[in-house]
């Protein structure tokens, strides 16, 4: 080993026996190594690498301006951070143990690189703040993020449905067939679903996106900091108005749960439904070999892995939001160790919503063909126009409550006959009531049953051209 390396080898040991001491002068023994992993984050807070950077840059940055800092030491450091950005990017540089956490490791990585001037970064913030900015700066990407994959899922949901304005499906309610639908307005109402939960995103963005950073520990700093300055470097809306607030706050990190908990929420009932329509028993879809999976015992098996884990990963995303919900409710103010607990949930939540929806778009695109034949010969036969037969006589001024007794002792009578109403003649229903004409037929056929629940929202066709007329402005304009 050359002489410069060894040197340089001594100086890397001597910062890190330094640093793993930085806290510890007033300590006389060291850490107990068991209980040196178990405090330490590092091993999943590296995810933080390029946020804890971001913040540090522009920490020193606002130093420098307020001449807390003098220009020179400034710039080294903000040099130095983009070095270490590099080599990371580069692979030269694994942020890890013995590091304690992220923050501490690019301290040491920069005074190890820059010498000195580098024990200067920490001037005037703690951990606190510094933690709290970088989990903000990582979950405002992550949500911008999700935002796209939803809008993604939307326009997946979108094409579908516009092309199956004239496909019906059954539609039910406690699982029982209840009226026809148009398979478009079916998969409209996923869209609403999944609008409101980018609406909510937003709302929690809104949130995410204030700075805690220059509440220092818990108290402020006595350090000439500028905190709009930081703030606004950082990109965020505003800053924290009360210090101890500023490093006590997860409720960002609930809040994000709890509407990742539902847009789980909406992906395992769509994929409740996918399920169930690729089975033989209803046989509404089938699965493209894209998406399916076989058996490794029944050759004649193609498994729906897709939905089945989605629905299986909902689990998880909820039981994070329980963490988290559990995690701060008995933390008295400000920071307490117990925080650091808030990252695994979180970055897991973010990792799983993503992949599920990302999962689910490929599914709707290229994993599921509907049975058009199958679910236009469904609606064909079965009771599901019962309330059209109502309604009909209830056009002819026969009062609703009379009409539903009616149509009840007809759906009596074909069951017993084993037969639907169309099978009926027209002498037959007239023996139920009078008012039943020969366009009772064309009333109950499903394309007319569906055709006539024009009402606003309704699945009428006219009715679900508008909504995919305003989707596709909201969509792709
Ligand atoms: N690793 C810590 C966390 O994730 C960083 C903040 C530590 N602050 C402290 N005062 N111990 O929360």
């Amino acid at each position: 080993m050359s002489h410069i390396k060894k040197n340089a080898l001594l100086e890397v040991t001597k910062v890190l026996i330094h640093m793993s001491k930085v806290w510890s002068n007033r300590f006389d023994s060291s850490l107990n190594p068991f209980i040196e992993e178990f405090n330490a984050s590092i091993s999943f807070d590296k995810t933080l690498i390029f946020e804890d950077i971001e913040c540090s840059i522009a920490h020193a940055k606002m130093l420098g301006k307020t001449k807390v800092l003098s220009t020179d030491d400034s710039l080294k450091i903000i040099e130095g951070l983009e070095t270490i950005k590099e080599d990371f990017i580069e692979g030269k540089f694994c942020p890890g143990a013995p590091s304690e956490d992220i923050h501490y490791c690019i301290e040491e990585k920069l005074i190890n690189l820059i010498g000195e001037t580098g024990k200067k970064l920490h001037t005037g913030r703690s951990r606190n703040d510094q933690v709290g900015t970088d989990i903000r700066l990582w979950l405002r990407k992550k949500i911008d993020n999700i935002d796209i994959l939803l809008a993604e899922l939307q326009n997946s949901l979108y094409l579908i449905a516009e092309s199956n304005i004239y496909t019906l499906i059954p539609g039910y309610t406690h699982m029982q067939r209840a009226q026809p639908l148009s398979l478009a307005h079916h998969l409209l109402a996923y869209l609403e679903m999944f609008q409101r939960d980018r609406e909510r995103l937003k709302e929690v963005r809104s949130r995410v996106n204030i700075s805690p950073l220059g509440a220092a520990a818990l108290a402020g700093t006595k350090i000439k900091i500028d905190r709009y300055f930081t703030a606004e470097e950082l990109g965020f809306e505003n800053i924290y108005k009360n210090s101890i607030d500023a490093v006590s706050d997860r409720d960002f990190c609930i809040e994000f749960a709890s509407s990742s908990a539902l847009i789980m929420s909406h992906l395992s009932r769509i994929s409740e439904e996918i399920i169930l329509w690729v089975t033989d028993e209803f046989s509404f879809a089938r699965l493209t070999d894209k998406c399916a999976t076989g058996s490794s015992l029944m050759p004649q098996k193609k498994n729906p892995d897709v939905p089945e884990l989605i629905r299986g990963k909902t689990g998880r995303v909820y039981g994070h939001l329980q963490s988290l919900l559990t995690i701060i409710k008995g933390v008295p103010l400000s920071y307490n160790k117990d925080f650091q607990e808030d990252k695994e949930p979180i970055f897991d939540t973010v990792n799983t919503i993503s992949s599920c929806l990302k999962a689910m778009t490929i599914l709707l695109n290229e994993g599921i063909d509907f049975n058009v034949e199958k679910l236009m010969d469904s609606v064909h036969n079965d009771f599901s126009n019962a309330t059209d037969l109502a309604d009909y006589l209830v056009f002819k001024k026969v009062p609703f409550r009379e009409a539903y007794q009616v149509v009840g002792d007809i759906v009596k009578y074909c069951l017993r006959k084993d037969i639907l109403f169309k099978d009926l003649k027209l002498e037959e229903f007239q023996t139920f009531h009078n008012e039943f004409k020969e366009d009772i037929f064309e009333n109950l056929n499903p394309i007319n049953v569906v055709k006539s629940r024009n009402s606003l929202g309704g699945t009428g066709f006219d009715q679900v051209k508008i909504e995919l007329n305003n989707w596709k402005k909201k969509l792709f304009t």
